[in-house]
């Protein structure tokens, strides 16, 4: 399958290697042509890898992946236009983040809302899901690192599209995804990403995970 994402930080390059590794074709996209970053990662990631602006990632992907920097990303969109992502599942995995008054960061929006419910007002047409978060860029493409299988939280309006992403991360080798239906769901799961981040900073250490027992 073809994907853009959209975003050249780490997050963006991990998943990319992943995505090219299990034989899909990558566009990694930015604000400017030439972004230093994506040209490096293309150029070292093999044949189906790429680079390009956010407006050509986006007309790339089959799905896309939103890795930008959450106080970024609704400008993302808006630099892309929302269009390009109409009918499209897009997994957005930013975290609302707000490190204007230094750490520990505070949310920017939170518990009434989410950022993927911005981006989802943004984008109507769109098939937004969020997903991975609550984990680190490594933990994301191999959910088995910490030694134990991690679990995921996922949250959307399309159910197809939260099948897709669900079969998606399946390839990466997750197996405990648990579904939380529609994307207001987003604004208790964003807000898990300060705990996530609280104990990295107590412990100087980015191998934890949040386990989720059901019955
Ligand atoms: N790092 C992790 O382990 C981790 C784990 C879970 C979730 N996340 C989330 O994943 C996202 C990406 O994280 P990262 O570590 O890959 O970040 P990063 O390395 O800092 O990369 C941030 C990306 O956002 C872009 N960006 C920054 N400001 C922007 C703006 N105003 N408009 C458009 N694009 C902008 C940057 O573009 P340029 O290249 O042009 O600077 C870059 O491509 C964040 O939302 C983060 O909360 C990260």
């Amino acid at each position: 399958m073809n994907i853009g994402i959209l975003g050249t930080g780490g997050v963006a390059q991990t998943l990319g290697t992943k995505l090219v590794s299990l034989g899909h074709a990558v566009k990694l996209g930015s604000r400017t042509t030439g972004n230093e970053k994506a040209t490096a990662w293309a150029a070292q990631a093999g044949p189906t890898a790429s680079h390009g602006t956010f407006a050509e990632a986006a007309d790339f992907g089959e799905l896309l992946i939103l890795a930008t920097l959450g106080t970024g990303t609704l400008d993302a969109i808006a630099l892309t236009g929302p269009d390009r992502l109409a009918g499209k599942t897009v997994i957005d995995l930013t975290n609302p983040l707000d490190v204007s008054q230094g750490m520990p960061p505070k949310l920017f929006v939170g518990h009434t809302d989410s950022l993927a419910e911005m981006v989802q007002r943004a984008a109507p047409q769109a098939h937004v899901v969020k997903a991975l978060n609550i984990v680190s860029a490594a933990q994301m493409v191999d959910p088995t690192s910490t030694g134990s299988d991690l679990d995921m939280f996922i949250a959307g309006n399309d159910a197809a599209a939260r099948q897709q992403v669900t079969d998606l991360l399946k390839s990466f080798g997750w197996k405990n995804i648990t579904d939380f239906g529609g994307i207001e769901s987003a604004r208790f799961l964003e807000p898990l990403v300060l705990l996530w981040v609280h104990y990295g900073m107590k412990t100087g250490g980015w191998a934890h995970a949040l386990k989720f027992v059901k019955q």
